[in-house]
């Protein structure tokens, strides 16, 4: 068996951190999040991954490698263009010849890892197996409709009026029948080649498909809300863990991660909160739920339930909550001007100011 794991696509939704990086690669409790499917795919015992790139290509590459730090074997499959997941699965024909694979979003997020999904497929084998699970609002996502049985009958992308509250989950198991499948369909309304159309195709042609519906917790990562609910489930299971310095006049609550080379000055945290490598808080609070990256200031501020990529400083501006911020970013007061917000923001950026 083997793994296709898709981190290409355009990453709209996240702009503007996808301007500059892949959206696979902001990480979560300092950790990317494509680096959490890697290890559960590893943990399933596949060791042969394909890995879709588009765009950002070099980066993906970059921080992956050859794999061999996961325990696998990565070969990287260009696609030109973001033209879908049943794209991506033409795209990858030649690395998946005729064995079994699981298809794996890259910027999902699954507690409990597939290794029981994986078992199963192997033990029933059918022709497909998609993983279900219940949303309050479908309407976002692939929708499933089941029989009474519980085979699936059929699948929707986005519906305007969901026949299920049953959501797809980023993680798929096929047999080679899908390249037929994804050979035979047409781009959809919005011009891509769905997985969802394909899977439909392969029950329309009489295949066995199968479905699992996942208790454990599921998260696409595509956008802030959800980055940041995936972090705040992460960083609950974190161990305290103080490699770092933290001085005298400072207090750490509960699950606090310092990494070795990370200082604390005359400051609080609360956990659970990591602090990357090289980081200073200084004056500052830093409440639950927040991960901030390598190399980083927090000087003279508050921050909660956010999410700072590395290399960034926040310095004497009060309160920030709810946020993701990026690489090098500078956040700061404006000085000498009152009730004036001083802004240079990337295309595509989010600002919420307190007025
Ligand atoms: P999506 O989140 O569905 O698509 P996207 O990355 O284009 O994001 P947005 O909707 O915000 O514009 O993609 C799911 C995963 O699959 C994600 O890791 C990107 C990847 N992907 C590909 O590798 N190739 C593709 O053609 C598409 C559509 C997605």
């Amino acid at each position: 068996m083997k793994a296709l794991v898709l981190s290409g696509g355009a990453g709209t939704r996240l702009r503007p951190i996808t301007h500059t990086s892949a959206k696979q690669l902001v990480p979560v409790a300092n950790k990317a999040v494509l680096f959490y499917g890697l290890e559960s795919i590893a943990a399933a015992g596949v060791t042969e991954v394909g890995v879709i790139v588009g765009d950002t290509a070099a980066e993906i590459r970059e921080a992956v490698g050859d794999g061999s730090r996961f325990g696998l074997d990565i070969t990287y499959i260009p696609q030109d263009r973001p033209l879908g997941l049943a794209h991506a699965v033409i795209v990858a024909r030649d690395f998946l010849g005729e064995d079994d694979f699981v298809m794996y979003l890259g910027d999902n997020f699954i507690v409990g890892g597939i290794t029981d999904l994986v078992d199963e497929f192997r033990r029933t084998r059918p022709d497909a197996q998609i993983l279900l699970t219940r949303v309050p609002d479908p309407r976002a996502f692939g929708v499933a409709e089941l029989d009474p049985a519980g085979q699936v009958v059929g699948l929707e992308e986005k519906p305007a009026h969901p026949k299920s509250d049953l959501a797809l989950v980023g993680v798929y198991l096929f047999t080679s029948a899908i390249h037929d499948a994804v050979r035979a369909i047409e781009p959809s309304r919005r011009g891509e080649l769905e997985i969802t159309d394909a899977v439909q195709r392969l029950i329309d042609t009489g295949a066995r498909v199968r479905s699992t519906i996942i208790k454990g917790y599921w998260k696409d990562t595509g956008n802030v809300v959800d980055m940041l609910e995936v972090n705040r489930t992460v960083l609950e299971g974190v161990e305290r863990r103080i490699d770092g310095e933290v001085d005298e006049a400072s207090e750490t609550v509960g699950r606090v991660v310092v990494e070795a080379g990370a200082r604390v000055v005359n400051s609080r945290l609360v956990g659970p909160v990591v602090l990357g490598a090289g980081s200073e808080v200084r004056d500052s609070y830093i409440g639950p739920f927040t991960s901030v990256g390598e190399n980083c200031r927090i000087t003279d501020s508050e921050l909660e339930f956010s999410i700072v990529l590395r290399d960034s400083s926040i310095d004497g501006v009060g309160r920030i909550e709810n946020s993701l911020i990026g690489r090098h970013v500078e956040v700061t007061p404006a000085a000498g001007v009152s009730r004036a917000h001083r802004l240079v923001l990337g295309d595509h950026s989010k600002v919420q100011i307190h007025t």
